[in-house]
């Protein structure tokens, strides 16, 4: 019998949609090995270096000494170790908010998370562009979804008047990103957060790609914009600007107490090691020093230096300040995306093309992100690869 798999696979690869995966036979860092050759690692969301970085270390290998490998346990049975409970006052402490909650990833965090707050007859209004963590986890919750037009702010508010009309009595959750994951700009979160409070929704808000990158201490938009407390629901993972992995949630004393009782994917699932908690909390407190806040501006010096180098496909308005460190370079066409990589590759630079089901149809891209730890040189020889590689 012919396997089922091989037909569809098949057809995936004749619409340039198949995925391989890549070994990286070192550490993350600016510079990647791969089959013994180096590259220039433009694909990693490391902002900070600190995926490999020496206080990570010793944090989880000490961790690893007093607490051992496993948690053994989900958190409610006996996986709560000291290091979990440190890494979430840290957490609560560096967001501002009252309590904190950690996950095994920031996947696990919205999909727990969601289906705990709105449910079905509930009414879920997501931005287009959202994650699909996001995604996933409002259709698992079954309430009422609604997509809304990328940033458009008229449109949310004529589906918040829907809703409170369609559904009254009902809940109303807005959900959106500080930094969209593959166009790198931002919500504006003001505005939002004026339109949850006219139409009593709450907002959840994920910061994957904010926090340490944006606002002193690299506390994310909520801070940046000072409307930490008016997000009922901050989302973040540990896995990007701080090296490590997991996702955590942060927000109000009950919201926290709610989640322990009602967030499937914290609950039925193992604690993280208590050494990656370990290895985030050395992460939190790098932030929040005056080194951490160096290194956050160094990421801007790269990100500037990008932003002034790099080719434009041209409408886009050059002088703008870019308003993250993801650059995405769009190509249209999937094979034509998957082309440019490899060539790019073949010059010695790492920097995937995102496609379909990523990002829409027609829109596969390259998705170029900096980091604190690229030195100017290799940031102007991919801007210059690229640009020699478009006359
Ligand atoms: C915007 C956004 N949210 C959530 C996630 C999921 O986080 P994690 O990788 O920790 O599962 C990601 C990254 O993959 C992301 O880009």
């Amino acid at each position: 019998m012919r396997d089922f798999f091989t037909e569809e696979l098949e057809a995936l690869r004749k619409r340039a949609l198949d995925r391989h995966l890549r070994e990286i036979s070192s550490a993350q860092g600016p510079e990647v090995v791969i089959a013994g050759r180096h590259f220039i690692n433009f694909s990693s969301n490391d902002y900070l270096g600190l995926a490999n970085d020496l206080r990570l270390h010793e944090a989880a290998a000490s961790a690893i000494d007093e607490f051992g490998v496993g948690a053994g346990a989900s958190r409610l049975i006996s996986g709560t170790q000291s290091p979990h409970l440190r890494l979430e006052r840290a957490l609560a402490k560096w967001k501002g908010t009252e309590a904190a909650l950690c996950f095994s990833s920031g996947y696990a965090a919205a999909l727990g998370t969601i289906p705990a707050l709105v449910t079905k007859n509930d009414v879920i209004l997501l931005d287009k562009l959202c994650h699909a963590s996001l995604i996933d986890g409002a259709r698992l919750s079954g309430a009422v979804l609604r997509v809304c037009p990328h940033n458009q702010l008229r449109k949310l508010e004529s589906l918040l008047e829907w809703a409170r009309r369609k559904h009254q009595g009902n809940r109303v959750l807005i959900i959106t990103e500080s930094v969209f994951s593959m166009d790198g700009d931002r919500a504006p979160l003001r505005e939002l957060v004026e339109l949850k409070k006219r139409f009593r929704a709450l907002l959840m808000l994920d910061e994957a790609h904010a926090i340490g990158v944006i606002a002193p201490k690299g506390r994310g938009l909520a801070a940046a914009e000072n409307v930490s407390e008016q997000v009922d629901v901050q989302m973040g993972t540990l896995s990007k600007a701080l090296g490590t992995s997991g996702g955590y949630i942060c927000g109000s004393h009950t919201l926290i107490e709610w989640l322990i009782n009602r967030a499937r994917s914290f609950i039925y699932s193992t604690a993280p090691p208590p050494a990656i908690a370990a290895a985030g909390l050395a992460a939190v407190d790098f932030l929040a020093s005056p080194e951490g806040e160096k290194r956050r501006l160094l990421l801007w010096e790269r990100i500037r230096l990008m932003q002034q180098l790099l080719p434009r496909a041209g409408s886009e308005a050059e002088d703008a300040a870019a308003p993250s460190a993801i650059f995405p370079l769009i190509v249209g066409d999937e094979k034509a995306a998957l082309d440019t990589a490899a060539a790019l590759q073949s010059e010695g630079f790492l920097v995937p093309a995102i496609r379909y089901p990523t990002v829409a149809k027609g829109t596969a891209r390259l998705r170029i992100t900096v980091t604190a730890t690229h030195e100017a040189a290799p940031i102007e020889a991919l801007c210059e690869t690229i640009e020699r590689r478009r006359r």
